[in-house]
């Protein structure tokens, strides 16, 4: 019942601001959203095959193109992933696409969506306009793009003050990579247990090892004081302004993997020692803003938005100069730590967006093969356009109260992607499969 009052709430709402609910295809070729895609092989086209969109991306852009100024669409993404707690393969989005629109325009039209849902759904006013917040600031103080702002542990850089460290580990990381510490306030009779099970957890980020510090009123208990000399000790209370019975922890090694591993482990401890009593509802919305445009993740450049987000206007030179440097012109969406929506504004010229191309190692030809009808569409004359997709089952979850998305869809799939109703997928006739010219093999 929530869902849709919510689904009518916001078609009421995108209509009367003069969006038009355009419907795109669902047997398509595929947008890369980073996902692997969901193929459908073609019977009258044997050996080729259709996807199902992780996302209308490339058509919303091209309603634009045609004209139609202000698109959306309450619409199913298909995306081949692990699951987790807020993914299913299967999932809606509440889709806009705008053009002749700066990126505030579209934040103030969007906030406004989400303050209008919360206020008649829950009776619930968001204080608008919702605070912002660069990506730089949120990956140095909580070491994630989403973060969770409902308690204030943050994490400290300490970077600089290692680099001539006489603690090897922490001097080799410093000098290649990053220092943190996250402080936590009269946790300083966390037992040895609880600090292995952490040191356990942070590994699955990466991390080599979670070395900490006792502050107690006598002195300070931990595996690597006695590395640090008297100004170190110094500088580091200086730093952390620590009271007995705080507990630092130390992330030393690459820049993710400490911000991975701290940024999870804030998360962690503030759910297992109480960090949200009083704050579980409270509601700290944020817009993550300016991105880097491309990351680069064993050696692979990548998107960090999708390959159709424009860099922020001043950056457009130095995609030749220096893409690492570039600043995307994306935001995202958060909710007390979950990403419930992520748009951008796009690229509008061709050139720039055979630049990104084949920045992102893609070749002319391979950019015509996939892409040729978004380059065809761009060189008649686009408009300026961007928007954004928020998604709905990770909206309903919050409004809601669930703890998974899997709790407010119907008949969701299970985190091994099957659907235990129907008990899909399954295996189908010999028959079935001649007919679109499939043979199967065993894996090895
Ligand atoms: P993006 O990939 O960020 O952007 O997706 C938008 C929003 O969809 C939700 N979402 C999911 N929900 C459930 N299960 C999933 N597997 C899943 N993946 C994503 C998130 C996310 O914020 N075309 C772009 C949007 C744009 O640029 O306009 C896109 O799809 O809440
Ligand atoms: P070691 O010298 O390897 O015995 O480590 C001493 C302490 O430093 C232990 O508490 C380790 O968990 C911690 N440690 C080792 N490597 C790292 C690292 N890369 N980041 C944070 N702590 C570490």
């Amino acid at each position: 019942m929530l869902r849709h009052q919510v689904m009518q709430l916001a078609r009421r709402y995108l209509s009367d601001h003069g969006f038009l609910e355009l419907e795109t295809p669902m047997l398509t070729k595929s947008t890369p959203e980073g996902a692997r895609d969901y193929l459908v092989p073609s019977r009258v086209h044997p050996g080729n095959f259709y996807a199902l969109p992780q996302s209308p991306q490339l058509f919303k852009q091209l309603f634009m193109i045609a004209g139609f100024d202000r698109y959306f669409q309450i619409t199913r993404c298909f995306r081949d992933e692990d699951l987790r707690a807020d993914r299913q393969p299967e999932f809606t989005q509440i889709d806009c696409e705008l053009s002749f629109v700066t990126r505030d325009q579209i934040m103030a039209i969007m906030e406004t969506l989400i303050a209008t849902l919360w206020r008649t759904v829950l009776g619930r006013d968001i204080a608008l306009p919702i605070p912002r917040m660069s990506y730089a600031d949120a990956m140095r103080d909580y070491g994630l793009d989403a973060p969770d702002l409902r308690y204030d542990l943050t994490l400290k850089d300490l970077t600089t003050l290692f680099k001539t460290s006489q603690f090897k580990v922490f001097r080799d990381a410093a000098q290649s990579g990053l220092v943190k510490a996250l402080v936590v306030p009269g946790k300083a009779d966390l037992s040895r247990g609880t600090i292995d099970a952490y040191t356990q957890y942070v590994s699955i980020f990466g991390a080599k090892g979670l070395a900490w510090i006792k502050i107690l009123e006598t002195e300070w208990q931990s595996p690597i004081v006695k590395f640090f000399s008297e100004d170190e000790k110094r500088a580091l209370q200086d730093a952390l302004h620590l009271t007995a019975g705080d507990i630092v922890f130390f992330g030393a090694g690459p820049a993710k993997v400490v911000n991975d591993s701290l940024g999870n482990l804030r998360e962690k401890i503030a759910e297992d020692h109480g960090f949200l009593a009083g704050h579980e509802h409270d509601m700290r919305f944020v817009w993550i803003t300016d991105f880097p445009l491309f990351s680069l993740e064993d050696g692979k450049v990548t998107a960090v938005h999708h390959p159709f987000t424009a860099p922020i206007p001043e950056d457009v030179p130095l995609l030749a100069r220096d893409p690492s440097a570039v600043t995307s012109n994306a935001y995202d969406l958060v909710l007390n730590g979950n990403e419930i929506g992520g748009g951008s504004i796009r690229i509008h010229d061709p050139e720039v967006q055979r630049q990104v191309f084949s920045l992102l190692g893609i070749t002319a030809q391979e950019a015509e093969a996939k892409f040729g009808f978004l380059l065809r569409g761009l060189e008649y004359g686009a408009p300026p356009h961007g928007g954004i997709a928020f998604g709905l089952d990770r909206l309903i979850m919050l409004m809601s109260g669930a703890t998974s998305i899997r709790d407010v869809i119907a008949f969701p799939k299970t985190q091994k992607a099957t659907c235990l109703m129907t008990e899909a997928p399954s295996a189908v006739d010999a028959e079935q499969l001649r007919e679109v010219g499939i043979q199967l093999f065993k894996k090895a």
